[in-house]
């Protein structure tokens, strides 16, 4: 029988790219999205690539009576929870927001779906929580730590979701921690859209390619990396909508499991080789700068993806210039975004 997700946040970068793939594989799909980093127009677009329009609530998890709502009129089977405010920098100057977004956002949520009787979750989180390791490629034993109120955020529920297994082993749970998610939908209709200035360097590289900044800031040249920039496990899209829908299918055959594991390619990049991959994607060479390393950076991580092949039989398919000629074919084609 076909099962249904709820899917919060499924309006955003991650999120609508796994809403397509959990339709194209048969689920129905709910998605609950306050719109807060994202554009309704989306759901335009997912409905132009499946041929279907998902059942939409514009809806802020913290809402505890309308999330309710949505639980009590659908039969749900399992939860994907991409809700959340992501923005390294911007937790620092407002913790407060962090916390009570992404933390009591998931606590209503998981009190929510014990009351309903919803114990499928699959839940994002992110390389972050491996601090600064001490060696690569970084393994799920690794210590785990964070720097920054987001970084809290994203340990503190993982951490929630084992106390309540813990307590109510019926709940099964898939934490997957993402490396560097980029890239777009192949049709080239569906990618990111960040508002104000990117944080994240693909999402600026592609500013660069269309025009709209002069040229990328390379946060460092002195690190102990090949060609002195930082090196990072960037990974399709695609290829991390699919470890959702490998995760979804592990849950569902594995009742009572907790399942942590990293979501990467296990190869690490340069910035430079990114901004190169970048320019070949868009056919000209795009300037840079060298400015100073960004608090807070690592010089190295990249995945070990062992134990995520191992489990769910996870293996990305895609590479560097996929990414990039991907990122470019969305970026491209949609100048503003998701902005008429
Ligand atoms: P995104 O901002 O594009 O998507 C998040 C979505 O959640 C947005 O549509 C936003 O409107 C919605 N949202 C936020 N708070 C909400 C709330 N209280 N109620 C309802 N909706 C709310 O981000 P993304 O890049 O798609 O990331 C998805 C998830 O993956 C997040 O949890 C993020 O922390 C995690 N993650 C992202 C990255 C990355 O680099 N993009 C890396 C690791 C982990
Ligand atoms: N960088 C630049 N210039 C830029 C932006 C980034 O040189 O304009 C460099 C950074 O110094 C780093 C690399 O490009 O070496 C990647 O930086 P991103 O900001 O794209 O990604 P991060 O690895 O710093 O962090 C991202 C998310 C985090 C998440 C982490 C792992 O911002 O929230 O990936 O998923 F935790």
């Amino acid at each position: 029988m076909k099962k249904t997700v709820l899917v919060t946040g499924g309006c955003g970068y991650i999120g609508s790219h796994t809403v397509v793939d959990l339709i194209n594989h048969g689920s129905n799909v709910i998605i609950v999205d306050n719109l807060a980093n994202s554009s309704i127009e989306v759901l335009n677009r997912i409905k132009i690539i499946t041929g279907v329009m998902p059942l939409f609530y514009k809806l802020d998890i913290l809402d505890r009576e309308g999330l309710e709502d949505v639980f009590a009129n659908n039969k749900i089977d399992a939860v994907i929870h991409f809700a959340a405010f992501k923005a390294v920098g911007e937790s620092v100057e407002k913790p407060l927001d962090y916390y009570y977004n992404n933390i009591s956002g998931s606590i209503i949520l998981f009190q929510i779906m014990q009351k309903y009787n919803v114990k499928n979750i699959v839940f994002s989180s992110s390389s972050t929580v491996y601090g600064n390791p001490k060696t690569v490629p970084v393994d799920e034993s690794f210590p785990t730590s964070a720097t920054n109120p987001y970084g809290w955020s994203k340990l503190i529920t993982e951490q929630i979701l084992r106390d309540l297994h813990v307590a109510d082993n019926s709940f099964t749970v898939a934490i997957l921690r993402y490396f560097n998610p980029v890239g777009a939908h192949k049709s080239g209709i569906l990618g990111e859209d960040p508002k104000g200035i990117p944080n994240n360097l693909m999402p600026y590289i592609s500013q660069v390619a269309i025009g709209t900044r002069e040229y990328v800031n390379v946060f460092g040249n002195d690190y102990d990396t090949y060609d002195g920039t930082g090196v990072r496990d960037y990974i399709h899209v695609l290829d991390l909508s699919n470890g959702h829908i490998l995760a979804l299918d592990y849950l569902y055959k594995n009742q009572g499991q907790v399942l942590i594991t990293n979501l990467g390619t296990g190869r690490g990049y340069s910035v430079i080789d990114v901004i190169k991959s970048y320019s070949r994607a868009c056919g000209r060479e795009l300037l840079y700068k060298i400015c100073p390393r960004r608090a807070g950076d690592v010089a190295v991580s990249y995945a070990n993806c062992d134990h995520a092949y191992k489990t769910i039989g996870f293996k990305a398919q895609y590479n560097l210039d996929d990414m990039c000629n991907d990122s470019w074919k969305w970026q491209s084609n949609n100048p503003n975004g998701y902005e008429k």
